[in-house]
């Protein structure tokens, strides 16, 4: 199978599992329909398909991993309704919709995205689907660090709304923390799911992956915020200029970004290349497209 197939077996049966899930009941059915209205908005699905990836790399196949790749996206969804709010970067428009609290009100969107990290730990500790014992306790550890204080999302989501990021040493840790954190806990869930336990090297081998495809990813980002059309993005294109933000771009300009790019890039495609000789083309395959990417 070439890499697009690939991509969209595994993206769909991401998709299928996330409509499956969050049903909704109750006298406050609007939180459940608010949770399903951006958990099922689209959304390119790269987390929950890095998270099937990693286990099939390890174990031939995706199917133990389905809870988890669910949990992440729930997860990262979560980190996309706060982030539009408008006491961080105010947008109107995700994933070609109103955001959350343009339709439900802030006061829903904000349980919306709790309750959504909420769900997504407890997918990870009742997961049936994998067989050994300590994976569930082990998964909910990774995502804990990734959504996290320390170096998680809240870590780099503070520093993107407070700090002075002047410097690139500064820049790199918020978007370390705030992205790469999250792309390198989808690949590591998905070892972590598999009836084989990863080798050391298998594990470092992820990690460094995912920590070049996460600082490519969100340069990329900075740049389709300057240079991408709204259409396209299905976001506010210009978020960035508007409040403010020291990203990349304003560092360095668009050439020299799509450069960083490519060496991040290229970073992340070494690491897996001993590592994960069955998967490795297809992994290479995903950092090349996600380098071009147009949204
Ligand atoms: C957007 O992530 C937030 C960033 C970390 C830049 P994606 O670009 O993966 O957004 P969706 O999930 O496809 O909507
Ligand atoms: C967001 O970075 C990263 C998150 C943790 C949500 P951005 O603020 O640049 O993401 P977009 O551009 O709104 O998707
Ligand atoms: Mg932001
Ligand atoms: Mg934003
Ligand atoms: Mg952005």
């Amino acid at each position: 199978m070439d890499y697009e197939a690939q991509y969209e077996q595994a993206r769909q049966m991401a998709e299928q599992a996330l409509k499956e899930s969050l049903l909704d009941m109750g006298p406050h059915q609007e939180l459940l329909q608010a949770m399903r209205y951006s958990l099922l908005a689209g959304g390119k699905r790269i987390r929950p398909v890095l998270v099937l990836k990693f286990c099939e790399a390890l174990c031939g196949s995706m199917e133990p991993a389905v809870d988890y790749a669910v949990a992440v996206e729930m997860l990262h969804t979560y980190s996309l309704i706060h982030d539009d709010l408008p006491c961080m970067d105010n947008d109107d428009l995700r994933r070609g919709k109103p955001t959350c609290h343009k339709v439900y009100g802030e006061c829903t969107a904000v349980l919306a995205g709790d309750a959504l990290q909420a769900e997504a730990f407890s997918r990870l500790a009742t997961s049936r689907r994998t067989q050994r014992v300590e994976s569930n306790g082990e998964a909910c550890a990774v995502l804990a660090q990734a959504a996290g204080a320390i170096q998680g999302i809240c870590a780099g989501q503070y520093l993107d709304m407070n700090g002075d990021n002047q410097t690139e040493e500064r820049l790199n840790l918020v978007h370390s923390w705030k992205t790469a954190a999250l792309l390198k806990a989808a690949c590591l869930l998905g070892l972590t799911a598999s009836p084989v336990a990863p080798t050391m090297a298998q594990w470092k081998a992820a990690k460094e992956y995912a920590q070049g495809l996460g600082m490519a990813f969100q340069i990329r980002d900075d740049m389709l915020d300057e240079e991408s059309t709204t259409q396209q993005l299905g976001k506010p294109v210009g978020s960035d200029r508007e409040n403010g933000k020291v990203t990349y771009v304003t560092l360095y300009g668009l050439d020299s970004c799509q450069e960083l790019v490519q060496r991040y890039t290229h970073r992340a495609k070494l690491a897996v290349q001993e590592a994960f000789p069955d998967s490795s083309e297809f992994l290479c395959a995903l950092a090349d497209a996600l380098a071009k990417r147009d949204h």
